[in-house]
């Protein structure tokens, strides 16, 4: 397996931003919000557990996951939510253990935004970054980004680990508070030292 590094952080905090610099640099990048998506879409590898488990009201026409239905029933429901989850965690660790073992790159870039939510893929990670940023500066990246209210946002912070439990898990911490080239620094600077481990690994 290549020296796999675990990239997580709160909701606008810059993971997205993060780890396309680290692929301009030459990292390999595996981001488990993609792999989720592409088991939920139309025959994806999820779909039919999710189809014997919730019913076809939950499958669109197209025969990928009903989003908005599944978001509303798990929402209210944390045994729904649970059940989604045994089908999905499971499916998506798997899924990202191949891609970082398939990786040519001297190191992989894993982004995993509930990394320390779930757990699921903890154990593939050699180090973990956090990206950080102010709660303000995350509602405000956020809401200008995908048009969701400074409300929703609250509440999907609400609902994710607190900033100081996400810090005091970290081997790293990548500070997003200023602007895009002061993360490019920072960046370039974790890079040189993933290098360094990924040679050692
Ligand atoms: N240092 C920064 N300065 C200004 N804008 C930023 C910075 N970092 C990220 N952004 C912007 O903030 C928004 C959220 O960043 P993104 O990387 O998508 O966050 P995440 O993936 O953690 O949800 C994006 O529109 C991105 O372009
Ligand atoms: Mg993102």
């Amino acid at each position: 397996m290549p020296f796999c590094v675990g990239l997580t952080g709160g909701i606008g905090s810059g993971k997205s931003t993060a780890a396309k610099m680290f692929r301009e640099l030459g990292a390999a990048v595996v981001d488990t919000d993609e792999i989720s998506r592409e088991l939920t879409a139309a025959d994806g590898g999820a779909m039919a557990a999710i189809r014997a488990q919730f019913g076809p009201g939950y499958v669109a026409a197209d025969g990928s996951l009903d989003r908005d239905r599944m978001r509303r029933l798990v929402f209210g429901d944390a045994g729904a939510r649970k059940k989604l989850e045994a089908i999905l965690h499971p499916l998506i660790r798997a899924a990202a253990r191949a891609r970082v073992a398939a990786a040519s790159a001297a190191y992989v870039i894993l982004v995993v935004p509930l990394l320390f939510e779930t757990g699921a893929c903890l154990d593939l990670a050699n180090r973990v970054l956090v990206v950080d940023c102010s709660e303000a500066r995350q509602i405000e990246r956020a809401t200008r980004r995908s048009g969701i209210s400074a409300d929703e946002v609250r509440a999907i912070m609400a609902s994710q680990l607190a900033r100081a439990a996400r810090i005091a898990r970290a081997d790293d911490v990548l500070d997003n508070d200023a602007g895009i080239e002061a993360l490019r620094r920072r960046v370039g600077e974790l890079h040189a030292i993933y290098l360094t481990l990924a040679r050692g690994a």
